[in-house]
């Protein structure tokens, strides 16, 4: 259903890239530049859900390095459902409306003579063409199939007076995962409210949450950047310390972006190589 990883662009490509398989979700850490297709162009910055649609030919030229969570996804990338009317039109409560999305801006077209390379991910690896121009030489599109953006700053939060449980975090939902986004908000206001998570077995799914910025509420230890895994079936919840230290917080800075996976994630040996062996200890006091 989903391949997840992190990527770091540095330079311009200098070449073209197209998903022939899966649809890509980017989502900006850092950095800032252009995405270029053949739909448009996009700005690249911090905060942005960049929601490639499978077949877009798109390269990203960055003027300050790009630093992203990708998200590849087997099924079509939606808004959920529960905040669409049967038009597919966004309603009232949805934490996002059609306002904050930005759509590609059309550029000149590209009528240089020059061979364009494009890199096409299939199921088996990366097929290389070489067009004989640019396949950004285009004078107009028509239809509702294109990339676009939302970013994380425009996701408005549902917060309630006690706890309020992990689908108000809801930003995308996909064949087999969903992807929801934990913005800065206003803790739980009754006067008793933990307003740390209460510990649960999240028997549904695998829980990935990349942490982009600020102090995450549960967890210690945690960086920008940093990536847990939680696999469905153990119990868990916040480490030691964390409830006392949550009781009487009237706000939180957190921003992390959080996956959960409807079947079981395969860790690659890449990411092993990177393992914090020591994480599963840190509810230890
Ligand atoms: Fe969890």
């Amino acid at each position: 259903d989903v391949i997840i990883s992190v990527a770091a662009v540095s330079e311009n490509m200098d070449y073209c890239y197209r998903n022939g398989t899966v649809d890509e979700v980017l989502y900006i850490q850092s950095g800032e530049g252009k995405f270029i297709s053949n739909f448009g162009n996009l700005h690249v910055k911090s905060g942005d859900y960049i929601v490639i649609p499978r077949g877009v030919i798109w390269q990203i030229n960055p003027t300050d390095t790009v630093r992203m969570l990708v998200i590849e996804s087997a099924g079509p990338v939606e808004t959920p459902n529960r905040y669409r009317n049967r038009f597919g039109q966004l309603l009232e409560h949805s934490p996002f409306c059609e306002r904050d999305i930005q759509l590609p801006e059309l550029q000149n077209p590209i009528t240089n003579k020059n061979e364009c390379l494009v890199k096409v991910k299939t199921q088996k690896g990366i097929q290389e063409y070489t067009y004989s121009h640019h396949p950004c030489d285009v004078i107009g599109w028509d239809g509702y199939y294109f990339p676009w953006s939302i970013s994380i700053h425009d996701f408005e939060p549902i917060v309630g007076s006690i706890h309020q449980p992990p689908p108000v975090h809801q930003t995308f939902q996909a064949n087999g995962f969903v992807i929801c986004s934990f913005v800065p908000r206003l803790f739980d206001f009754h006067p008793g409210a933990i307003p740390a998570p209460y510990p649960h077995s999240n028997i549904d799914s695998d829980e990935i949450i990349y942490y982009s910025k600020g102090e995450f509420m549960s967890r210690q230890g945690i960086q920008e950047e940093s990536i847990t895994l939680h696999p469905m079936g153990l119990p868990h919840g916040p480490q030691p310390g964390k409830y006392q230290s949550s009781i009487g917080k009237k706000h939180t800075d957190e921003l992390a972006v959080m996956i959960d996976t409807f079947k079981p994630l395969h860790v690659t040996e890449a990411a092993l190589g990177i393992d914090e062996a020591n994480y599963p200890l840190s509810w230890m006091d």
